[in-house]
């Protein structure tokens, strides 16, 4: 039995194939092919923070690969009322397949793998957000080809998205210039991990320098609103502009997880423009995810 709790729980071969299948996937499901592989499977969906993009992709790609997705705030199940996160994994997964988990902490999914029974997908935790980048890295090779040996500039906050992007560095073979303000860097187990994959800056322009593409998220992640205003400060100089896409090769691509803030962390030049990527990169979850899936359970 295989979890995706981080991008490097697969080896670069396995997630390149993932990619590969769900580029096919999505051809075939445009196509109108009917493919009903997870017929009579059930996915669990543990959400303790907001999604747009993750649980719809999730719950329709579940529906068109003919299985059901259960929708779990934990404000409704005994989770948020203090039921030990052991006990919860092991009944939850004696009914379903598989369970997808959004959660404030990375380590419930740890402890979700090590009790439950069945394939655990990490579906965003304050430490990484391993389905993003098969979305992210399925859009770069359907619009770009290959990222192998390419650049990326990571723009902002060194934080769950930042550290999955380090992670997909040493996973397909590209080099990472990470630029945060001072402070904001990536956690330093990170740093220690993939530092042979990334280089670190605090300066945006210097960290576009040849770019092929130019990666942001928000400046103050889901739980940190508190911090907004002292963020807002911090990151000022961090904006993707037209003016810093320009530092970057000519024809780099743009993404953004999303939700994203205009006028933020990108410019509405840059998110709603040509070089800009982030409407397949949001498609994507769905078809990369309908990919993962068969893998894990297929
Ligand atoms: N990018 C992403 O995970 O979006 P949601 O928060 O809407 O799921
Ligand atoms: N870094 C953001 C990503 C949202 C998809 C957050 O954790 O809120």
């Amino acid at each position: 039995m295989k979890h995706f709790i981080n991008l490097d729980d697969l080896s670069s071969n396995d997630l390149n194939q993932i990619i590969d299948t769900a580029i096919t996937l999505k051809k075939q499901y445009k196509a109108g092919e009917i493919n009903e592989t997870l017929k009579n499977k059930t996915l669990a969906m543990i959400f303790d923070k907001s999604s747009t993009r993750t649980r719809v992709s999730f719950e329709a790609g579940m529906a068109q690969l003919g299985g059901h997705a259960m929708f779990l705030s934990d404000r409704d199940i005994q989770l948020g009322r203090g039921e030990p996160t052991t006990d919860t994994a092991i009944v939850i997964s004696s009914m379903v397949d598989a369970i997808m988990m959004r959660v404030s902490s990375h380590d419930d999914i740890n402890t979700f793998a090590q009790h439950g029974s069945v394939p655990i997908i990490n579906a965003l935790s304050d430490e990484s957000h391993p389905c993003q980048l098969l979305a992210d890295m399925m859009t770069y090779k359907e619009h770009k080809g290959s990222i192998q040996g390419k650049t990326v500039a990571w723009i902002g906050d060194g934080n769950n998205m930042c550290h999955t992007y380090m992670q997909a560095a040493k996973a397909f073979g590209f080099t990472l210039n990470i630029a945060t303000p001072e402070g904001y860097e990536p956690d330093q187990d990170f740093i220690d991990n993939y530092e042979s994959h990334i280089q670190l800056f605090n300066n945006a322009e210097q960290a576009c320098q040849n770019a092929d593409l130019v990666v942001t998220d928000v400046w103050a992640s889901m739980g940190q609103e508190a911090e907004q205003t002292k963020r807002e400060l911090a990151f000022k100089d961090f904006q993707v502009t037209d003016e810093l896409m320009q530092q970057a090769n000519t024809n780099a691509s743009f993404m953004h997880c999303l939700p994203a803030h205009r006028g933020e962390e990108v410019s509405a030049g840059v998110i709603d423009g040509k070089q800009s990527l982030v409407w397949d990169e949001a498609e994507n979850r769905l078809h990369a995810q309908k990919s993962l899936l068969l893998y894990l359970l297929g």
